[in-house]
């Protein structure tokens, strides 16, 4: 009913908007005062985390793509090397795991059988599993070593938004943790990146404030063929979100891709007023990532694309070189992800709404899909 949307037009839309709220909820009396982590539900010793040396993250769709973030920030704050698998590939392969790898498994129902398999190929191999789910009690957290809630409250709508913010935000939580636990180099950071965290719920609020220029180019961009999206470092996974959604929601052909690979083959893909939307890094965070992202959309523009940037406050130099901009607030590079994947939700979702497509329920797509 209108009531239960809370006056939006669809679940998706009362989700996005409720995304500064969620975040604020995964963060709830997890940082100490003194800038610390405290994840007492948790239930792996310190010790148990002193010997992990290897981290798999294995997850499916949007949740895939929250752990292909975290291991930019978990490998950076802790060292330990991490890979980040689809579930649905993790057990086929025979992955090296043994006492001391640690399997973090993120799911929003916690009921997708491909992650439920992946986990228990897991435990069978003796990993340590923690897992990152939005449903309590569900399957992937009863048979998980240690569970992180995510808090993030129901979530109706089939395309995931807040679920994504906050497991991005849960992944955080467990690579500062590990740093802390560990009294690594990076560790120093912990207390620098927990006092950032605590911003982002108003950051989020503040992007969501400035969402009708994005709202209007949705509009425009209804008839467009093909859609591609760009990005490089953390940008690459949100890129891959904002293609997934624009796919589930607008039944539009949409790719995601690493900046870097477009000369590898997707370039030819541009033509004449093809839509690129490319997610930057921050110029102050990763100047060198800048200067490359500014070269593909030049390269891309030469090709005739049609240019939409997702860049931060203050970036100058992307405005020439774009037909449209998207600006959000000034982020550290590593927790962007949580400011640059809202406005890509927001165009998927109109576009969608464009389109005349039913924006909480798409075709051919379950919210959790419990076969494999
Ligand atoms: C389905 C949903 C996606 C979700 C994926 C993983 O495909 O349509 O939105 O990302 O499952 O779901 P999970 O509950 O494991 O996060």
């Amino acid at each position: 009913s209108a009531a239960e949307k809370g006056g939006y037009d669809y679940f998706m839309l009362k989700e996005i908007a409720e995304q500064p709220k969620a975040v604020a909820d995964t963060l709830r009396g997890r940082l100490t005062e003194a800038g610390e982590i405290t994840l007492d539900e948790v239930r792996l010793s310190d010790q148990d985390l002193r010997d992990v040396d290897k981290i798999f993250i294995v997850a499916c769709g949007t949740a895939y793509h929250a752990g292909l973030v975290a291991k930019y920030a978990i490998e950076h704050w802790t060292r330990i090397p991490c890979e980040v698998e689809l579930a649905s590939e993790f057990r086929y392969r025979d992955p090296v795991l043994d006492r001391s790898t640690l399997v973090v498994a993120i799911s929003q129902s916690g009921e997708t059988m491909d992650t439920i398999m992946a986990l228990r190929h897991a435990k069978v191999q003796k990993a340590r599993v923690l897992a990152i789910s939005n449903t309590n009690g569900s399957t992937i957290p009863r048979e998980s070593d240690a569970v992180l809630y995510t808090h993030a409250g129901p979530e109706v709508a089939v395309a995931s938004t807040k679920a994504f913010l906050t497991q991005l935000v849960a992944c955080y939580l467990v690579g500062l943790h590990l740093a802390q636990v560990r009294g690594i180099k990076y560790a120093d950071e912990v207390g620098a990146v927990v006092a950032q965290l605590q911003a982002m719920p108003s950051k989020v609020d503040e992007v969501l404030a400035t969402m009708e220029p994005v709202r209007e180019l949705g509009r425009s961009l209804g008839s467009a063929r093909s859609v591609l999206f760009i990005g490089r470092h953390v940008g690459y996974p949100v890129a891959l979100e904002g293609a997934l959604k624009l796919k589930e929601l607008a039944y539009m052909h949409a790719e995601g891709f690493a900046a870097g690979e477009l000369k590898h083959g997707p370039i030819a893909l541009i033509d004449d007023g093809t839509p690129v939307i490319c997610v930057l890094p921050s110029p102050r965070g990763r100047a060198v990532l800048h200067d490359k992202m500014i070269s593909n959309i030049q390269e891309v523009r030469a090709r005739g694309a049609r240019v939409v940037a997702i860049a931060e406050e203050g970036d100058t130099a992307v405005a020439p070189h774009a037909d449209h901009v998207v600006y959000v607030p000034r982020t550290p590079t590593l927790l962007a992800p949580l400011v640059t994947t809202v406005p890509l939700q927001v165009l998927a979702a109109e576009i969608a709404a464009t389109r005349g497509h039913d924006v909480d329920q798409p075709r051919n797509l379950a919210k959790s899909v419990t076969v494999e």
